[in-house]
């Protein structure tokens, strides 16, 4: 009995990390968060979810915003400083977030 009781606990303990262990958090991430949210979820009116979204698609969209075949002024100024290696990073991050219900 005791030890089903500490299993359960450190199931308790263990288990809200468990999105975070997926991929570690990126040191960069912060410069997206203001706009899309720590978890992919837009937290500014106007800014779409990235949260679930496909990995092939992140990188190739920050990759259009980048070279300007996609000008979108504000997300040009905010991948301006990361490098390729970081925008990888927030994008891996952000591919393996969960969705969440649309508020319609
Ligand atoms: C100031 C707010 C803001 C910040 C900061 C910001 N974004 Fe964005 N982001 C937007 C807006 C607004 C759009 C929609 C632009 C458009 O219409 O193409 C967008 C679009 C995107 C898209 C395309 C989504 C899609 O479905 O096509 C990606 C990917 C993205 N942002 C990633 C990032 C990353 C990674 C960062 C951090 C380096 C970041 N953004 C920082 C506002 C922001």
């Amino acid at each position: 009995m005791r030890n089903l009781l500490i299993t359960a606990l450190c199931l308790v303990v263990a288990l809200p990390g468990v999105a975070q262990t997926v991929s570690p958090k990126p040191s960069r991430l912060g410069l997206c968060a203001a706009c899309h949210g720590e978890t992919g979820v837009a937290v500014m009116p106007g800014a779409p979810n990235l949260a679930g979204q496909r990995l092939d698609y992140l990188r190739a969209a920050l990759k259009h915003y980048r070279d300007g075949s996609r000008d979108v002024p504000v997300m040009r100024a905010a991948i301006g400083p990361l490098s390729d290696a970081e925008l990888d990073a927030v994008a891996r991050w952000y591919s393996v977030q969960i969705p969440a219900a649309a508020k319609l």
